[in-house]
């Protein structure tokens, strides 16, 4: 199994809910601010961003690479597709890439998209997203976290090491009948982007970096998340 996949399995049980509400809240005022009628979700997971913003008139595509996540965001309802949005041939008002997406993209990969993202928009479109922080990574994203279940068992370690954040997922799941437990595991690679390079990179590929918000997902401390305002310029 894919480490997407993975994840996509795991996701349920992590218990980071409220906190992504709280996101999902600043985002979509940021978004509906901009009146947009037509929204894509790049990395849309299961598609709670998208129905959200259904919910507010907004018509919205889910594109995710995790065929895992797409599975469940459309069981949902959510109108998702599992492909690259390098590959969406439609035109959106508005781009949103939320909790974590971005830092998902490889050094080596990250213009690439964020010219996709650009290519996707219709003119003057809004792309609005999240990344953490360099603190965000440091502070609170490393670590370990074992979650119990009556039929499963999920082990999860997060170390950053030069700029990139590893998190090492085990999941042990029960077998329908019998004891015998099933293994499944992967790693997670996460990226740090400076706001500096990032911003770099936005107006390289022509976007206008209209604003950037400084927030708390998890801490109460420093801010462990940065969200983007861009414009297609
Ligand atoms: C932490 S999850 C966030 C999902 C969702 N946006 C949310 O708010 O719950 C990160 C998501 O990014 C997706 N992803 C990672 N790299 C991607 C890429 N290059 N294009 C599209 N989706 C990607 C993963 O499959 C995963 O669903």
């Amino acid at each position: 199994m894919q480490a997407l996949d993975l994840y996509a399995t795991i996701e349920e049980y992590l218990d980071f809910e409220d906190e992504v509400h709280h996101l999902y809240k600043t985002i979509g005022h940021t978004v509906l601010s901009k009146n947009p009628k037509t929204l894509i979700d790049i990395g849309c997971g299961q598609g709670e961003f998208c129905h959200i913003m259904d919910l507010n008139g907004i018509k919205t595509l889910g594109v995710d690479l995790s065929a895992k996540q797409i599975d469940i965001a459309v069981s949902k309802g959510t109108n998702a597709k599992c492909i690259d949005v390098k590959d969406v041939e439609e035109k959106f008002d508005c781009a949103t890439a939320t909790f974590d997406v971005i830092n998902y993209l490889p050094k080596k990969y990250i213009k690439k998209f964020l010219q996709s993202c650009y290519d996707v928009l219709q003119d003057k479109g809004n792309f609005i997203f999240d990344i953490n922080s360099l603190y965000g990574f440091e502070n609170v994203a490393q670590g370990t976290l074992n979650i119990d279940l009556e039929d499963k068992f999920i082990a999860i370690d997060a170390n950053f090491e030069e700029g990139t954040l590893y998190t090492d997922i085990t999941l042990f799941d029960k077998e329908v009948k019998g004891q015998k437990y099933t293994k499944l595991s992967g790693t997670i690679e996460q990226y740090c982007y400076e706001k500096s390079e990032l911003s770099l990179l936005l107006e390289e590929v022509g976007f206008e970096v209209e604003n950037i918000i400084n927030f708390n997902l998890h801490s109460s401390e420093e801010y462990d998340k940065y969200i983007y305002v861009c414009k297609k310029g």
